[in-house]
């Protein structure tokens, strides 16, 4: 096992495009790594530097201490797991297990220990004999999981393992790999685009964007205290409110401005803070579940108004409501049983212990 550093590791392609622009990141022993972000932003490039598929062009990595720049692939004791994980049809689960070990000249007995301990973890014994095509989907999965398991690498790397699969096998397979890493506690960084995956997964979450890395945390840093307008909106589902605003300073409070003219008072707590952004257009960032009907109102910082619900979606366990003010989309996330009609006013709650400011030009949340 081992700790990962990448430093001001950069990834040019042949015609320019740079696809990692000098990343940073010490992934810990032991630590579970989600690497997040759009299409794009350089996640699969960053595995494959580390797993050495792809040339670094500027930087380092090192594995457990070792840098590994020119070591190649296969001695850099890393198992790597892909969206199209292809096992060999023609043998028996156990053997596509076995297959890496026996080209490494493994003795049979470890062989036939490390399978059977692979297939114990991941609930296949059963279907040790069996071929891949007489297997399901998830089934398949956990092969190309056991192949990984069983070389009890150093790093395990994976590549969106579960894109192929159906939405509810998706899930499935996901606390799958979080009970598998619980057990082997190897460590691991995972790519995917899907930001309900990174939060679950990862004791880490490293949000991408363009080639560089825009926040780095756990998922409730990240979730609570997003740095930049970008992770703001995209962690987190539905996503945070971003509605156009204006930061006044008003007989020494300080308030915000919305586009229809309510105004929210900055709790106290945050004045220092925002101080600087009095008198500036900003971007009041916040989330649905913080805009919610009028309930208990025995908390601070609570700002109470009224507005005019334009579609309501009943979700079961929570009723997300719709509203437009002056053209910014506004998602509010209001209980099931609480009575809301299109076109009807009703009265809302804004929890202001969460609300953001977000610079509009640099993207910083302030
Ligand atoms: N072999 C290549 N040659 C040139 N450009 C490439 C090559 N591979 C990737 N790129 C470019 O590098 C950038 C990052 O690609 P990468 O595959 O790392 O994205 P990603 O974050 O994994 O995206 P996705 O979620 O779509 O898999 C993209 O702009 C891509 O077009
Ligand atoms: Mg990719």
């Amino acid at each position: 096992m081992a700790q990962v550093s990448i430093r001001k590791v950069v990834k040019a392609y042949e015609g320019g495009v740079q696809a990692v622009k000098g990343i940073d990141l010490e992934i810990a022993d032991h630590e579970f790594v989600v690497l997040v972000g759009p299409s794009g932003c350089g996640k699969s490039t960053t595995l494959r530097m580390i797993a050495g598929l792809e040339e670094i062009t500027g930087g380092e990595i090192a594995i457990g201490g070792t840098v590994v720049n020119d070591i190649p692939p296969r001695d850099r004791d890393i198992a790597m797991v892909f969206q199209n994980y292809a096992l060999y049809p023609h043998m028996s689960v156990y053997e596509n297990m076995a297959f890496g070990l026996t080209l490494r000249k493994f003795p049979k007995e470890e062989i036939k220990r490390r399978v059977e301990n692979a297939a114990r973890i991941l609930d296949i014994t059963p279907l040790l004999d069996r071929k891949p095509k007489a297997l399901s989907g998830g089934q398949r999965q956990r092969v190309a999981m056991g192949r990984a398991i069983v070389r009890d690498p150093k790093v395990f790397l994976f590549d969106e393992p579960l894109s192929n699969l159906d939405a509810k096998l998706r899930v499935q397979m996901r606390t799958e790999i979080k009970k598998v890493h619980q057990t082997v506690k190897t460590t691991t960084v995972y790519v995917t685009h899907d930001q309900v995956e990174a939060m679950t997964l990862a004791d880490r979450v490293v949000v991408m964007n363009h080639g560089i890395i825009e926040q780095v945390g756990p998922p409730q840093e990240l979730y609570h205290h997003p740095k930049t307008r970008f992770v703001a909106g995209f962690i987190g589902s539905p996503a945070m409110n971003f509605i156009p605003a204006r930061v006044e300073n008003g007989s020494g409070a300080l308030r915000v401005t919305l586009p229809n003219g309510i105004t929210v008072p900055v709790p106290e707590s945050r004045t220092a803070r925002y101080q600087t952004a009095a008198g500036r257009e900003v971007l009041f960032g916040i989330r649905p579940e913080h805009l919610t009907e009028v309930k208990n109102l025995d908390r601070d910082n609570i700002a109470v108004f009224e507005l005019t619900p334009e579609v309501i979606e009943p979700m079961g366990m929570e009723t997300l409501v719709h509203l437009w003010l002056q053209g910014a989309e506004v998602c509010c996330r209001i209980d099931p049983t609480t009575p809301a009609e299109p076109g009807r006013p009703m009265q809302f709650a804004a929890d202001l212990n969460h609300m953001h400011l977000i610079d509009p030009e640099s993207g910083k949340v302030l």
